[in-house]
C-alpha cells in the first residue's frame, strides 16, 4: 500500500492587523490581560476577501513550490467552520480559481481539528488509491461569526489559511504522513459553539480550558505513538494555536521543550482550521524544520473534536 507525504506548504493572511490596544477601545479588555491569559498580541482580520479568497491564495503558493502544476491535482479537501455558503463547498471555488480540473473536491467542517482531520482523509485516499496528489487546506474567517461587543471571545480570533500539497509516496519510500488519531467528546459539544441562523462563536471557555489541558496530551502521545516516534525525537509540536497557556500545558506533559513548540498564536490568534497548517507553513518558512524531521501536527476544539498524526516535513 502507498503512503503519502507533503510535498510543500504555503499560507496567507489578510494584511489587516487588529491589535489588542485596538480591541480595548471596542471592549472592557486590556493588552495585559490579553498577553497573559490567551497570549494573543495581534491578529489578522480579512476585509472583503472570502474564506475560498484565502485558501485559494494559501494553495497557489503551496503549489507553485511544488514543484506540480494544476493539471496534476486530483483532490482538493477543505477543512473550514466559516464558510458562508452552502454550495458550492471552497473546495469547487479554490479548484476553479486555481485552474485545476476535475479534481474531488470536498469541505470537513470539524471546526479547530479539520486540517488533520482533512490531511488523515487524503492520506486515505491516497493510500487507497483514490488520489495520487491532492491539496489540502485550513481556511478560515471567523471575523464574520465573531460578536464584537462580547470581549470573552472577540479578543481570540482571527483569519487565515494555510495549505499543504500531499503526494502519494514511491513504493521504497517511507510514509510521510502518519496514522491519524482522531475522536471526538459530542456530550460537551456545547463547549464551543457557532449555532443557528446568522450565528456568533460561543464558548465555555473554563470547560474547554479544562478539557485541553487534562485530556490532550495522552492522546497526542498516542498520535506519537502510532507513528513509533518518541515526544523527544520531535523536530517541532505545532499544535492548534487556541491558547498559550494551553499549548504549554500539552507541551509540558508531553515533556517538549519550548524551543520546538510553535507559538504562532502571538501574531495571528486562534484561526481554528487555519491555525496548525498556517504554524506549520511559517516553520518551514523560516528554514526551522530540516526536511525530512518528525513533527506533531495536532488539532482541537469545536465539537469537541480532535485529531493529530506526525508527519515529515518538505
Ligand atoms: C476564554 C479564556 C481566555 C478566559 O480566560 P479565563 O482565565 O478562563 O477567564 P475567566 O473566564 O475565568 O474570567 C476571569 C475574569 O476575566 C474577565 N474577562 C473575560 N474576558 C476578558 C477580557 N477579554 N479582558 C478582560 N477581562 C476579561 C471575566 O469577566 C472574569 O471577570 P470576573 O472575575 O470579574 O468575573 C480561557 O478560558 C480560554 O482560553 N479557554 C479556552 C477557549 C478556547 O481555546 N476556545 C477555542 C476553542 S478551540
Amino acid at each position: 500500500m502507498t503512503g503519502s507525504r507533503i510535498l510543500a506548504l504555503g499560507h496567507y493572511q489578510p494584511s489587516r492587523v487588529l491589535t489588542n490596544d485596538e480591541l480595548a477601545q471596542m471592549v472592557d479588555t486590556n493588552d495585559e490581560w490579553i498577553r497573559d491569559r490567551v497570549g494573543i498580541v495581534t491578529r489578522r482580520i480579512a476585509d472583503g476577501e472570502t474564506v475560498a479568497d484565502m485558501a485559494a491564495a494559501a494553495a497557489g503558493k503551496a503549489l507553485a513550490s511544488s514543484g506540480l502544476t494544476a493539471a496534476d491535482i486530483d483532490l482538493v479537501v477543505v477543512a473550514t467552520c466559516s464558510a458562508v455558503d452552502r454550495s458550492p463547498n471552497v473546495a469547487c471555488r479554490v479548484a476553479a480559481k486555481l485552474g485545476i480540473n476535475a479534481p474531488g473536491a470536498y469541505d470537513i467542517n470539524t471546526a479547530c481539528s479539520g486540517f488533520s482531520y482533512a490531511l488523515g482523509t487524503v492520506d486515505h485516499a491516497v493510500r487507497a488509491g483514490a488520489a495520487r496528489n491532492a491539496i489540502v487546506i485550513g481556511a478560515e474567517k471567523l471575523s464574520d461569526f465573531t460578536d464584537w461587543t462580547d470581549r470573552s471571545t472577540c479578543i481570540i480570533f482571527g483569519d487565515g489559511a494555510g495549505a499543504a500539497v500531499v503526494t502519494a509516496t514511491a513504493d521504497d519510500e517511507p510514509a510521510g504522513i502518519g496514522p491519524v488519531l482522531w475522536g471526538s467528546v459530542p456530550e460537551k459539544s456545547d463547549a464551543v459553539r457557532i449555532e443557528g441562523w446568522r450565528p456568533y462563536i460561543q464558548q465555555e471557555g473554563q470547560t474547554v480550558f479544562r478539557w485541553a489541558t487534562t485530556a490532550l496530551a495522552p492522546l497526542a502521545l498516542q498520535a506519537c505513538e502510532r507513528a513509533g516516534v518518541q515526544p523527544s525525537e520531535l523536530a517541532a509540536f505545532v499544535p492548534h494555536q487556541a491558547n498559550a497557556r494551553i499549548i504549554d500545558g500539552i507541551a509540558k506533559r508531553l515533556g517538549i521543550p519550548q524551543a520546538i513548540i510553535a507559538k504562532d498564536i502571538v501574531e495571528s490568534g486562534n484561526t481554528s482550521a487555519a491555525s496548525v497548517p498556517l504554524a506549520l507553513s511559517k516553520l518551514v518558512e523560516r528554514g526551522e524544520i530540516a526536511s525530512g524531521a518528525p513533527v506533531l501536527l495536532f488539532g482541537f476544539g469545536g465539537g469537541l473534536t480532535y485529531a493529530g498524526q506526525v508527519v515529515r516535513c518538505p
